[in-house]
């Protein structure tokens, strides 16, 4: 529904990827664009994709609805509730890429002290560039934040060991693919999880992660399908 999976046929083929390596849970998070789209219409297109994948699920795998929300200016008068992953009250935030703003922290703290949702910054490795590590340090301030982290940015030793340093102590430090295709930006969570084990940073990061993971992202209650909850 967006620059993901181009249709049912590659979304399986990259679930039963992700299964062979070990994933039970998938958390599936179309992105959304306050400036192109209303939540509703949002849900509507998400939850029409998401059954056409009934019955494709690979066994014993969960798919749990979420999305990827764009933070832009007056997002967080919206009631963001809806856009949670599903059953719980975390969101998904993925930051401009530009260098931060003020707006950018007015936005953040709204969502997390007036909304009381727990912000995940998505794929935070992708802003080295923009944002020094007291930036990112000062996001993780806010109460409930935690940061995502792609995969790939261990499979690169240049970008693990700049990771390192700029990477405040993560107090809240989630793993997750970048899974967008079955060629390109494809299921890597094996991949990272080797790099990782080799260093012993990695491996620091991945037993906290494992531990706090899951009460970071999924909901109180075991999701056992779709039903219910589209
Ligand atoms: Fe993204």
């Amino acid at each position: 529904m967006d620059d993901g999976a181009r249709n049912v046929t590659e979304s399986v083929a990259m679930l039963t990827v992700s299964a062979e390596q070990g994933v039970r849970t998938v958390i599936a998070t179309p992105h959304f664009y306050r400036s192109e789209e209303t939540i509703s219409s949002f849900l509507q297109r998400r939850n029409e994709a998401l059954r056409r994948l009934e019955g494709h699920i690979p066994e014993g795998m969960v798919l749990v609805p979420g999305a990827e929300v764009l933070l832009q200016k007056g997002l967080s008068r919206l009631d963001l509730r809806d856009l949670c992953i599903q059953g719980t009250s975390r969101i998904l935030i993925e930051l401009p890429f530009m260098p931060p703003e003020n707006w950018i922290y007015e936005e953040l703290e709204n969502i997390a002290l007036a909304q009381r949702l727990d912000v995940i910054l998505a794929h935070v490795d992708r802003y080295m560039a923009w944002y020094s590590h007291d930036k990112i340090a000062a996001m993780m301030d806010f109460p409930g934040v935690s940061v995502q982290l792609n995969g790939e940015a261990f499979l690169e030793s240049a970008t693990f060991r700049a990771l390192r340093h700029w990477l405040p102590q993560p107090k809240r430090l989630i793993f997750g693919s970048d899974m967008h295709h079955i060629d390109r930006r494809r299921p890597n969570l094996e991949e990272a999880y080797k790099a990782l084990h080799k260093k012993a940073l990695g491996r620091r990061w991945m037993a906290q992660a494992e531990q706090i993971g899951p009460t970071l992202l999924l909901p109180p209650q075991p999701i056992l399908s779709l039903e219910g909850f589209l």
